[in-house]
């Protein structure tokens, strides 16, 4: 097996008295499209933090390409290839699509490759529009488009299906897939449907560990699981 794109080996996150990550160990391939699912306060973005370097990790390290980055600075990872989109979209609406793609775009980085992130997101003749207009899915869309502007190797998604309807989610499951041929994606999300179709490999967290990983179906089907998040309604 190749050397994963990124690694969590064995990481604790403490804040204060508070355990809020307790020696997850989590390695994501290149091609490879990872679900993590888990009640509130799990632990899922303190985990996704710390795989970004905005968090320090208390024990365990985080590897990428194989390096250990435990400890260096948050510029350090994006120049690595780690990109992520948070919870909330921070698009700027008075912008138009193409320009809040190009504020996205480093400084020193190539020549964006707009029209391909267009296309991908489904915004092929949009350029114009301003952001502010979009629906609040392309909205989110727009936001990972941002994301993609750096050519990440590693894409995190902390629920990127938030408020979405039925096709706005089954929209951003097909866009997540096509991204998977360019980047390694990790994807936090609470939507069991749309976790049951994108059918990937799912970790289940919850108070800091993980409590099951495997296909959709095992992790739907094991008992754990459905004691501490599914079965709750
Ligand atoms: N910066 C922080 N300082 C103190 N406590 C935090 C901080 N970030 C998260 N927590 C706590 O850590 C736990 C896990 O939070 P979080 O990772 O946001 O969970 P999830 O994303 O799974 O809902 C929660 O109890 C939360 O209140
Ligand atoms: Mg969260």
């Amino acid at each position: 097996m190749s050397t994963p794109l990124i690694e969590a080996d064995n990481v604790g996150v403490r804040f204060g008295g508070l355990v809020a990550v307790a020696g997850v160990s989590l390695s994501i391939a290149r091609g490879e499209i990872c679900c993590i699912v888990g009640p509130n306060g799990a632990g899922k973005s303190t985990l996704f933090n710390v795989l970004t370097g905005t968090v320090k990790p208390t024990t365990g390290r985080i590897l990428i390409d194989g390096k250990n980055f435990s400890g260096r600075p948050v510029h350090a990872f994006a120049r690595r290839g780690v990109a992520r989109k948070f919870q909330a979209p921070s698009i700027f609406s008075s912008l138009n699509v193409g320009d809040n793609l190009r504020v996205a775009q480093r400084q020193g980085s190539d020549e964006i490759h707009l029209g391909e992130i267009l296309g991908l997101l489904g915004f092929s003749g949009m350029a114009d529009a301003p952001a502010g207009t979009l629906s609040h899915g392309q909205k989110q869309w727009l936001e990972i488009g941002m994301a993609l502007v750096a050519r990440p190797k590693v894409l995190l998604l902390d629920e990127p299906t938030a408020g979405m309807g039925p096709e706005e989610t089954m929209h951003t499951v097909r866009l997540i897939q096509e991204i998977a041929s360019r980047a390694a994606v990790a994807v936090i999300e609470h939507d069991m449907e749309f976790v049951r179709e994108l059918g990937v490999r799912t970790l289940v967290l919850h108070q800091g560990r993980v409590i099951a990983e495997g296909g959709f179906q095992e992790v739907a089907d094991d008992d754990h699981v459905r004691d501490v998040y599914l079965g709750r309604g």
